[in-house]
């Protein structure tokens, strides 16, 4: 049975848009952890635009089942994380002008950069995650390089618009989930994953968590926080 993330950056981007102490992100995640969620996932991006250095800081305090920090591949965010301490660290890309992360980890152009800061992280006993496309090229150099973690960016699976792009895409993620798997590497998935779309995904026995943000924040906002994380588990753990 697959674990679940719940990625909470958009309770903190309710707050930032109004300048507000409310929503707190930390007050979300136990509500999200007594739902049955498995982890918390939070994306400290470097423009700050929604969780701050102090929502960090205060979950890594309040989270009972485990914390999981994206954030892009810099010294400063190394430093931040072996002082915090998340349970895992999942390098992603970023760039300012993007909505949401956009595409995976260019892990073989960037092999010096992320073999060096996934080794600092690993000896403060970090777990390293890399995002990446679901691609082999990519799959066999985190291996190479050190990961623990493979989550493969299910983005374009989401955005796929016919039958046999849907199709397509599926089939790569499971290609890649059972090479990550052959490899050694825990394999997770996520972005852009929602109640209609989940739940064939979760039937890839390979994909050992999924991190879904927006689609629980957003259908939150009708039926609550607690029932969109049940809803969502109860597709997870079929
Ligand atoms: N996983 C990673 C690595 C992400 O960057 C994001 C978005 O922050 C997610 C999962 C969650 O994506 P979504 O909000 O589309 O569910």
């Amino acid at each position: 049975m697959a674990r679940l993330g719940v990625n909470i950056d958009h309770i903190a981007t309710l707050r930032q848009v109004r300048g507000t102490r409310y929503p707190d992100p930390a007050g979300a995640s136990l509500i999200v952890e007594q739902a049955g969620a498995d982890q918390i996932t939070v994306h400290l991006r470097e423009d700050r635009r929604h969780i701050q250095d102090r929502d960090l800081r205060t979950l890594r305090h309040t989270v009972q089942t485990e914390l999981n920090l994206e954030s892009a591949v810099l010294e400063a965010m190394v430093v931040l994380a072996v002082d915090v301490r998340p349970n895992t660290v999942t390098f992603v890309p970023e760039r300012r002008k993007e909505l949401t992360t956009e595409g995976g980890l260019d892990v073989y152009g960037n092999r010096k950069q992320l073999k060096e800061k996934t080794e600092q992280l690993k000896k403060a006993g970090i777990r390293v995650s890399f995002f990446i496309d679901p691609e082999e090229r990519q799959i066999r150099e985190s291996r190479e390089i050190g990961a623990d973690t493979i989550e493969i960016h299910t983005g374009r699976y989401a955005d796929a618009t016919t039958p046999d792009e849907v199709k397509k895409e599926f089939e790569r993620i499971r290609q890649s989930a059972l090479l990550g798997k052959q490899l050694g590497l825990y394999v997770a998935a996520g972005h852009g994953l929602h109640y209609q779309n989940t739940g064939p995904l979760a039937a890839i026995p390979e994909i050992q968590e999924f991190n879904i943000g927006h689609a629980i924040i957003a259908r939150a906002l009708f039926v609550g926080l607690e029932q969109a994380v049940r809803e969502i588990v109860a597709i997870v753990k079929k």
